[in-house]
């Protein structure tokens, strides 16, 4: 698949609360924009001018407008590229290589759960089974409200399911603790996005109940393309680069 090397002007950022912001950037130049599958990222990078310290690094496209030529990101604030990106003024450019990566495989009768940053996962994930028509359900997991209130703004149509650790919405707990999850036999595949140890915990679910489930892996990242080997993952194929291999993997194929 064609990647695209690019310059990308800010049109719109936003916050939704102190940790995590949205930024929605526009492709300049670009003779073709090519096509992004679910689950896939982008290398963000700042100018040289602006910041030569700061290295690369990789974002989920939550969604995209192929007639616009933008992207949109769903960030949360940890370090250092996500501070100056959550401070960025509209029309500063930043350098983004996209799309890298393999993405989801769509199935029908699934079960999309996301926790924290991993709700920028499941957005372009849930248009492409909704255009499918195919049966669904989603859960989403958040400290408090902020990320379901998002998430009810980006698909005020869907009848979602929510945990907040706070008890500000849904049930009160951690996202693998909601009463739904007692129920994942009942679907032929299971999208699991978010922390880590969310993942392991629904991975060793959908083992025991012979469920298909895919998880999408955050692995810390250099190059994003298959050259530093910082990113590779065991799997029962040997150890695979999460940039390249991933960061999409079928739980099966994996050794946690
Ligand atoms: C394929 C992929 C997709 C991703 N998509 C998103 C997304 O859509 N939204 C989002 O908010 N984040 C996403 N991440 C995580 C994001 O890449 C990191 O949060 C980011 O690299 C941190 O950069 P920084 O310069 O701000 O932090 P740094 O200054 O480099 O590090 C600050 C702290 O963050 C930790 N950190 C660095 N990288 C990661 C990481 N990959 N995961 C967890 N902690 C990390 C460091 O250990 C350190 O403690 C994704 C990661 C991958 C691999
Ligand atoms: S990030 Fe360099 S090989 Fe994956």
């Amino acid at each position: 698949m064609k990647k695209v090397q690019a310059k990308a002007k800010v049109v719109e950022k936003y916050n939704l609360n102190a940790h995590y912001y949205v930024i929605k950037v526009k492709i300049l130049n670009l003779e073709k924009f090519p096509t992004i599958q679910p689950g896939q990222f982008a290398q963000i990078r700042l100018d040289y001018s602006v910041n030569n310290s700061i290295l690369p690094r990789p974002f989920t496209i939550m969604d995209y407008n192929e007639q616009d030529q933008t992207l949109r990101f769903l960030i949360k604030r940890v370090g250092k590229l996500t501070t100056y990106l959550q401070n960025v003024n509209v029309n500063e450019t930043i350098n983004v290589l996209f799309p890298l990566g393999n993405g989801f495989t769509l199935s029908n009768n699934s079960l999309v759960l996301a926790g924290g940053s991993g709700v920028a996962s499941i957005i372009l994930l849930l248009k492409n089974i909704i255009s499918k028509n195919f049966d669904f359900d989603v859960l989403v997991g958040s400290k408090d409200i902020t990320l379901v209130t998002f998430f009810k703004k980006e698909f005020p149509e869907i009848n979602a399911y929510f945990s907040t650790e706070d008890g500000s919405a849904g049930e009160k707990g951690v996202i693998t603790e909601h009463s739904l999850i007692k129920s994942i036999n009942k679907y032929s595949k299971v999208y699991a996005c978010g922390p880590e140890v969310m993942m392991k915990k629904i991975v060793s679910l959908c083992t025991l109940h012979n469920v298909d489930c895919e998880v999408s892996l955050e692995n810390t990242m250099a190059c994003g393309f298959g050259v530093c080997l910082c990113c590779v993952v065991k799997t029962i194929y040997g150890n695979l680069c999460t940039c390249t291999e991933g960061p999409v993997f079928n739980s099966k194929h994996l050794i946690w």
